[in-house]
């Protein structure tokens, strides 16, 4: 199998915010694997903005440290580094004065031709003021792109103004808002096993499938980032963009066409035919302390912070294709592996002729994004050997890594999204109203833990999250699925 590069037309990517944590850990790595492997072309240029007083030079100096420290020292080639450093310059701009504006808008028309993005690496205080700057350039011209990532919002009625800010000065075509789970390979493939395949479609629907279950899981805590996580908990964090994602790509009709409206309005039914949940249908609870870290409490600076470092719910789609089959999403801190996975669990068949298949797990469809990305089908088969008829599940496994080795390298989410900015495709982002619709159903159930006065329930680091949570699935008669790597 041989993967097919096709480099993009020649491009000018200001990134507002280039000295910060995002663009050195992904954007700047991203942009460069992407020119090793000839899909950037040379004559791109990347312009770095923030305050920070830096010459071209020294910004250049500062991309090959990031790069050093984040790309494989296998994939680090001395010749293709110095022609990626030659494609970036730097202005000093600052986003709410008057600096370095006019020395950008200048340095951009020198090549009218170019494709022009701007990608808002920076707090999400500060989109709409560059928005407005950008505008007051003339830099807002109709074929320019503006990028932005979470947080979108930190709910329905900031996310309306902030949809309505961007609005004022670029088209809905022209706003790409990130959700990197959407730029993964499994992401991705989740769409093509489901609508390139005949065999998988007819059996995808509550006929068929028992439960799905969507796991986020980190072990990391919030040290170094308590302030901000404090400010927005599980919900906010992951379940109301990321989660939210995967379900509707998970449950989403199949698209007329593979075109971002017509993908993008598929996604937004999803959304809007969730019910409404109850308590009932919620788990949420913070991590304690052990020998190794502090507990939630102790790395952010309300002592009494009811901010939920796990939530675990239990969702019903309303709709033909779903009604009966329960979707349940978990996502927390400090659990006991790292993972990220969708698992399609399917119904036993309808007559046995094994009595021993009552004691089985059964069919299950397991999408891994993290990590080891790769999608695994759990089917029941006799165990080899002599000794009469008993059955085994087995993995039929297609692990990406073994899977695609011939292809080379997979590119990262965002190396995958930059470049669907400047090709001008918005398939894989999330459009305005998704996000609305999102909050929308997100922010009843952040309300009823408000108004009830109730505690996240504790959990032990290294857990599945508060014990309480194996209640949500019980009570349906299912099981989770153990967080391990
Ligand atoms: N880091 C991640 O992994 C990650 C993941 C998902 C989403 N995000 C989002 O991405 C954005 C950037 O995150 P980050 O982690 O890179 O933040 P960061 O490390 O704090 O960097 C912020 C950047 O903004 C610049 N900046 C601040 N005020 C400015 C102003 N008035 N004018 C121009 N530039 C200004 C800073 O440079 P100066 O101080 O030199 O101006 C710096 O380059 C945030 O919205 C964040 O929520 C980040």
């Amino acid at each position: 199998m041989v993967s097919t590069v096709i480099p993009v037309r020649p491009f000018d990517l200001v990134i507002f915010g280039a000295t910060g944590d995002l663009a050195r850990r992904k954007i700047l790595p991203g942009l460069y694997r992407r020119l090793a492997a000839g899909q950037m072309p040379t004559t791109a240029r990347v312009i770095g903005a923030a305050r920070s007083r830096m010459s071209q030079a020294e910004f250049r100096e500062a991309a090959r440290a990031a790069l050093e420290e984040f790309v494989d020292a296998p994939a680090l080639d001395a010749a293709q580094v110095d022609t990626f450093l030659a494609t970036l310059d730097y202005v000093p701009v600052d986003a709410t004065g008057e600096d370095g504006w006019a020395e950008l808008a200048a340095k951009l028309g020198e090549r009218p031709d170019h494709i022009r993005a701007f990608y808002m690496s920076v707090g999400p205080n500060l989109f709409g003021v560059i928005a407005e700057r950008l505008a007051g350039c003339g830099l807002a011209t109709p074929p320019s792109r503006i990028v932005v990532e979470k947080p979108l919002g930190h709910d329905l009625a900031s996310a309306r103004a902030l949809n309505l800010e961007l609005s004022k000065h670029f088209e809905e075509h022209q706003i790409y808002r990130i959700d990197h789970y959407l730029g993964k390979e499994t992401v991705q493939n989740l769409m093509a096993i489901r609508f390139a395949n005949a065999f998988f479609e007819p059996l995808w629907n509550s006929r068929h499938v028992e439960h799905v279950q969507i796991t986020v899981a980190e072990t990391v805590g919030v040290a170094g980032r308590g302030a901000y996580y404090d400010s927005a908990g599980a919900m906010r964090d992951m379940v109301q963009n990321h989660m939210m994602q995967l379900l509707c790509l998970t449950a989403m009709e199949p698209p007329a066409r593979f075109e971002p409206d017509a993908v993008h309005d598929e996604k937004l039914k999803v959304i809007r035919a969730l019910d409404p949940l109850t308590l009932a249908d919620t788990v949420r609870g913070q991590y304690r302390g052990n020998n190794e870290d502090g507990s939630y409490h102790d790395h952010v600076d309300d002592p009494a912070s009811r901010t939920e470092s796990f939530v675990a719910l239990r969702a019903h789609i309303a709709n033909w294709r779903w009604a009966g089959t329960p979707f349940y999403l978990r996502t927390g801190k400090r659990l006991s592996a790292r993972l990220s996975e969708i698992v399609v669990t399917f119904r036993q068949p309808p007559h046995t002729i094994f009595p021993q298949i009552e004691a089985l797990k059964g069919n299950a469809l397991i999408i891994r994004l993290q990590p080891g990305e790769g999608i695994t089908m759990r089917v029941t088969i006799k165990e080899p050997g002599p000794g009469g008829m008993r059955l085994v599940e087995v993995p039929l496994d297609m692990t990406f890594a073994d899977a695609l080795a011939e292809v080379g390298d997979i590119p990262e989410a965002y190396e995958r999204l930059i470049l669907d900015v400047i090709r001008g495709d918005q398939t894989l982002f999330m459009r305005g109203d998704e996000v609305e619709a999102a909050w929308a159903w997100t922010d009843p159930i952040i309300r009823l833990w408000t108004e009830s006065g109730s505690k996240p329930l504790l959990y032990d680091p290294g857990s599945a999250g508060p014990i309480e949570v194996y209640k949500l699935t019980s009570a349906d008669g299912h099981l989770w699925r153990e967080i391990a790597a």
